[in-house]
């Protein structure tokens, strides 16, 4: 609240400037430029990578692919050639390779390979990482990561975001979600992307004029609430333990927990959980994400009430009304 503030529009607001030098710093790039929101920052990056008619490649799970509501094909006119993504997340880079297009008018223009991590929790170690962008170098493509939960990854691997992100021509790295501000995410890169990345910021309405205030929380987010995204590992492990207990099918990545729920229990157990608070993303793979503001006692709160629905400690007539 008391940030002094500018107009971005101009780029004058003093600390969005030092969010994005801070940030550029932290992950060992030349610029950053603050977003509200990751889904804009990624499609800028794509729009500032590709043209026109030009093509990116990526997995079908990546969020930009999937869960972005097409806007690399809506709004940035660039074709997208998606790849199954293979269980541990990564593209077969042979298959990469496959994909990328020959210079030849029959085909779109590969540009771009987009990489996620964490992608769906799970972390991309940097062996692979340096695979990708070594293949993406020789064959002239530029690299994107959406490192919307970067800090996630570098904790997990226990190494710095400076070090898993090396190498990459843009990195988005969301400043909500994990990290705990209200919203932003910034795209880092080097001048020419990043000014790029301004004009694209423009077109897609994102520009903002006193955005001070959502940088200063973002910028509390970097300096103070990366480490302890250690804790959300580790409460995320808890809930997993706890819920395997229960004799539930888990898996459990960083901070997301993945439960196989029968198709016929889902709306009735994800109603049970919003009454005592919980809340997750249903389906019959639930998941569920433990963030800054989920301790150890809300852990334990959300295995009783798992507990309570399964009637795991309940007679069993209790179980059909707790259902
Ligand atoms: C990997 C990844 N990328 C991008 C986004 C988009 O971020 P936002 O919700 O801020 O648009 C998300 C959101 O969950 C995400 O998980």
């Amino acid at each position: 609240m008391e940030a002094p503030l500018g107009d971005d529009v101009f780029g004058d607001d003093p600390t969005v400037n030092r969010l994005q030098a801070r940030a550029a710093e932290i992950f060992g790039f030349e610029a950053g430029l603050l977003f509200p929101s990751g889904t804009q920052s990624n499609l800028a990056a794509l729009m500032s990578h590709c043209q026109r008619g030009e093509e990116v490649i990526l997995g079908m799970e990546a969020h930009s692919y999937r869960y972005e509501a097409g806007g690399v094909a809506v709004l940035g006119s660039i074709q997208p050639q998606a790849i199954a993504n293979r269980p541990d997340g990564s593209l077969d880079l042979a298959e990469v390779e496959a994909a990328i297009k020959p210079d030849d008018p029959h085909f779109a223009k590969t540009r771009l390979l987009a990489l996620e991590n964490t992608i769906s929790g799970r972390v991309i170690k940097r062996n692979y990482l340096e695979q990708a962008i070594g293949l993406a170098k020789r064959r002239n493509l530029a690299t994107h990561l959406d490192g919307a939960r970067i800090c996630n990854a570098a904790v997990a691997l226990k190494t710095s975001v400076k070090e898993l992100c090396a190498g990459f021509d843009s990195v988005s790295a969301c400043l909500s979600k994990g990290l705990g501000a209200p919203a932003g995410t910034v795209l880092l890169g080097n001048s020419s992307l990043i000014q790029n990345a301004r004009r694209a910021r423009k077109i897609l309405g994102g520009a903002m004029r006193q955005a001070g205030v959502i940088a200063a929380a973002g910028l509390y987010a970097l300096e103070h609430n990366v480490e302890r995204l250690e804790e959300d590992h580790r409460n995320a492990e808890a809930l997993a333990s706890g819920l395997r207990g229960l004799g539930l099918a888990v898996e459990q990545h960083t901070n997301m927990v993945f439960v196989q729920i029968p198709p016929e229990s889902v709306s009735a157990l994800a109603e049970h959980l919003k009454q005592q608070e919980i809340l997750v993303l249903p389906g019959a793979r639930m998941r569920l994400v433990t963030h800054l503001d989920v301790d150890a006692a809300g852990v334990e709160r959300a295995l009783s009430a798992f507990r309570a629905f399964h009637g795991a400690s309940a007679p069993a007539g209790r179980q059909a009304r707790s259902r």
